[in-house]
């Protein structure tokens, strides 16, 4: 079974020494991923926001990513991201998985049934997060040792600009437990091409208004030990 770990802001070294650059081209692009001999299997690594952190969050080419997996061969999914905290489901440091997104993007294309005349599905959304991968990530994450939170909700913002504080006051009271800017387009277009997607999210600062200095971000050791927690976790649990 292939497998493949999408990484965000913060995961710039997510990519092994030994995996092999894949450029592949899909009809809504190219997307160029890394990949990992495990076994009989492959991982494949992609960067969404490019080497460099050098695509904004509206930017990325979200189809042509999970169509160029797809063609792969890839059958599992986890998405790694980092988010501000609305809650203290998971607080600044912490590291979390994803059960519930709620899409407020306007300014992408969030779907592949874009054409008329072409059969389509509704993709059903109650588990947009497969069960079986989160109990996979749930357990290996007590296995070593990892400390998780094994539910909360993304709320997921147009970006690439941070919010106000009256939004995140908005999307506390929506049911909102953490914000970013991609999981939600990644999980629709991975479940409209029956891909099993996870996301795990590690928190880099209090949302808008939430702390004494408006925002700030956690620092780089503490951001670098979530990285590679949530790094390990994905691997562990895919290999
Ligand atoms: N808002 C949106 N996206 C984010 C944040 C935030 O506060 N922190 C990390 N990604």
């Amino acid at each position: 079974m292939n497998s493949a770990i999408i990484g965000g802001s913060g995961f710039q070294g997510l990519i092994p020494a030994n995996a092999e650059k894949v450029c592949v081209s899909t009809e809504y692009g190219d997307a160029t991923l890394w990949e990992e001999k495990v076994n009989e299997n492959s991982i494949f690594y992609l960067l969404r926001h490019e080497k460099g952190h050098t695509v904004p969050p509206h930017l990325i080419n979200y189809r042509a990513n999970i169509t160029a997996l797809k063609k792969v061969g890839v059958t599992q999914i986890i998405g790694l991201y980092g988010v501000g905290s609305i809650t203290s489901m998971v607080i600044p440091g912490n590291l979390g998985l994803i059960d519930q997104f709620i899409d407020l993007t306007n300014n992408r294309i969030s779907t592949f049934y874009d054409t008329l005349n072409e059969p389509f599905e509704h993709t059903p959304m109650v588990f947009p997060y497969s069960r079986r991968l989160r109990v996979l990530l749930a357990n290996k994450a007590k296995e070593l040792r990892i400390p998780l939170s094994l539910k909360g909700t993304y709320v997921c913002t147009n970006g690439p600009r941070l919010e106000t504080p009256a939004e995140i006051t908005m999307y506390r009271r929506l049911g909102a437990d953490y914000v970013g800017m991609t999981a939600a387009t990644e999980t629709i277009l991975a479940n409209e091409l029956h891909i099993e997607f996870a996301g795990l999210v590690y928190s880099m600062n209090w949302a808008a208004g939430l702390d004494a200095e408006g925002i700030s971000f956690i620092e780089k050791e503490i951001t670098e030990k979530a990285v590679d927690q949530l790094t390990l976790l994905a691997k562990e649990t895919l290999s």
